[in-house]
C-alpha cells in the first residue's frame, strides 16, 4: 500500500452551517495538581514505562479562563474537557462541592466566551479508592461510576452542551489489561474481556443517569482506526476489531451520537497485527501519517451505530506545525467527503487545544494548537491554531 495521496483540495469546501468546530483536553493531561488517582501512582510505579510525571501539567486548573478566551479568540465554537472523578469524589461517597464548583466555573467561562462545552465524565483516570478495590475488574465499579455521574451531572448537567459518559471506553481495557502500558499494567486477555464488559455496563448505566440531568446529547467517544486487511488477515481483523471497536459501536446504537477519535490506520495480515509499513511517513507518536483514516472510521461508525457522528478527536503529534496544518486540511477533506455523501457529521474537535501530558509518552509529543512553555506555562498560539480558527469562523476549507 502506498502513501496516501495528499488530496489537492478543491478551493472552498463549505461545511454545514452550525457545524461544531472545536478542540479538546482532558483533566489529568492539562490541569496539574491531581494526586489522588491511579495515574499519579502509575507514573511512580517502577517498570510502568512512563517517561514523565504529569505534575503541574499545563496549570489549566488555574489558567482555564485564559485558555478558553484564547480558543474563543481563535474562532472556535466548542471546547471539550473532562471532569476529574478523583477531585469530585476523593473518597468513596465524600463528594467535594468545591471541585464541582470549579467545573461549574469552567462551564460558565465557556459560555461567557461564546463556546459550547462538551464534558467527559471519565477520561482514563480513576480515584485511588476505586483502583485499590479491584478497579474495573470489580463489577461494583460500574455502580460506583454511575453514582459519581449522578452527583456530578445533578450539579453540572444544566450547563453541559454535549455529555460524554466515558472517553474511549475501549482503550483503558486494552492498554491497562492486555497491552500493559496503562494502569494497572496487566497483560491478560481474559481479564481484558471482563473489563470491556464492565466499561460497557458503565457507559450504559451512566448514559441513563446523565439523561436525567441534561438535555444535551449523551454518548461515548471511541478510539477507532482505519483497519486495512491483507490476504489471510480476515479472521484476525474480525477478532481484533470486534473486541476493540464493534462491541462498543453496538452499544452506541442507543446513544444520541457517536464520538469518533481517529489518528491513523492499522494493518492486519495472516500473521496478525502488522507493524507500520516501510516508507510511510510517521508522526511523533510513531503512527503512520494517514489522514484518510478518518473517512473510513466515520463511515464505519455510522454503519455500525446508526448514530450521528462527531469527530471528537483528530490530531497529530508533530513539532513541525506546517505538518499539523497539512494534516488538519487533509482530515477535513476526509470529513467533507463523508458530508458530501449525506453522512450526518455534526462537528470536528481537534486534539488537542494545548501541548500537554501524553500519558506514558510524557510531554514529548506535541499535539496542541497552542504551545505551552514547560518552565513558564506561557501559551503561544501556533499557526495551526489560527488556521483551524479561520476555517471555523468561515465554515470553509480553502
Ligand atoms: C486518546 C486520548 C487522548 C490522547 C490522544 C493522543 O485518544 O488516547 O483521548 O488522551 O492524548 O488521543 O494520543
Amino acid at each position: 500500500m502506498t502513501q496516501p495521496q495528499e488530496h489537492r483540495g478543491t478551493a472552498g469546501l463549505r461545511f454545514p452551517c452550525g457545524f461544531g468546530w472545536g478542540t479538546a483536553t482532558s483533566a489529568y493531561q492539562v490541569e496539574g495538581g491531581i494526586t489522588a488517582n491511579d495515574w499519579f501512582a502509575w507514573e511512580r510505579t517502577p517498570g510502568s514505562g512512563t517517561v514523565d510525571v504529569a505534575g503541574a501539567a499545563c496549570d489549566h486548573y488555574r489558567l482555564f479562563r485564559e485558555d478558553i478566551a484564547l480558543l474563543a479568540e481563535l474562532g472556535l465554537g466548542w471546547y471539550r474537557f473532562s471532569i476529574e472523578w478523583s477531585r469530585i469524589e476523593p473518597l468513596e461517597g465524600a463528594f467535594d462541592a468545591a471541585a464541582l464548583d470549579h467545573y461549574a466555573q469552567v462551564l460558565a467561562a465557556c459560555h461567557e466566551h461564546g463556546l459550547k462545552a462538551g464534558v467527559a465524565f471519565h477520561h482514563f483516570t480513576n480515584p485511588l479508592w476505586v483502583s485499590a478495590d479491584g478497579g474495573w475488574e470489580n463489577p461494583h465499579t460500574v455502580e460506583r461510576f454511575r453514582m459519581y455521574c449522578d452527583v456530578a451531572a445533578e450539579r453540572l448537567g444544566a450547563e453541559i452542551d454535549l455529555a460524554i459518559t466515558i472517553n474511549e471506553p475501549n482503550m483503558p481495557p486494552l492498554l491497562g489489561y492486555s497491552v500493559g502500558w496503562f494502569p494497572p499494567g496487566i497483560r491478560n486477555d481474559d481479564t481484558w474481556g471482563r473489563v470491556n464488559d464492565n466499561y460497557l455496563a458503565a457507559h450504559e448505566a451512566s448514559r441513563e443517569v446523565l439523561r436525567r440531568h441534561t438535555d444535551a446529547p449523551v454518548g461515548m467517544t471511541l478510539a477507532m482506526a482505519d483497519w486495512q486487511v491483507l490476504p489471510g488477515g480476515e479472521a484476525h481483523l474480525e477478532q481484533m476489531r470486534g473486541r476493540r471497536e464493534d462491541i462498543f459501536l453496538a452499544s452506541a446504537r442507543d446513544d444520541d451520537f457517536i464520538g469518533v477519535n481517529t489518528y491513523t490506520r492499522h494493518r492486519v495480515g495472516a500473521e496478525g497485527f502488522l507493524d507500520v509499513e516501510d516508507g510511510i511517513e510517521l508522526t511523533d507518536m510513531g503512527y503512520e501519517y494517514w489522514p484518510d483514516a478518518l473517512e473510513a472510521t466515520i463511515r464505519r461508525a455510522v454503519e455500525l451505530s446508526g448514530r450521528p457522528v462527531i469527530v471528537t478527536e483528530s490530531g497529530i503529534a508533530a513539532t513541525d506545525d506546517q505538518r499539523r496544518i497539512d494534516f488538519i486540511a487533509a482530515t477535513l477533506r476526509s470529513v467533507h467527503r463523508c458530508l458530501s455523501d449525506g453522512i450526518d457529521v455534526r462537528g470536528y474537535h481537534y486534539w488537542s487545544a494545548l501541548d500537554n501530558y501524553e500519558w506514558n509518552h510524557g510531554f514529548g509529543p506535541k499535539f496542541g494548537l497552542i504551545a505551552v512553555d514547560r518552565e513558564t506555562q506561557q501559551r503561544t498560539v501556533k499557526p495551526s491554531g489560527a488556521f483551524l480558527g479561520r476555517i471555523a469562523a468561515g465554515g470553509v476549507l480553502d
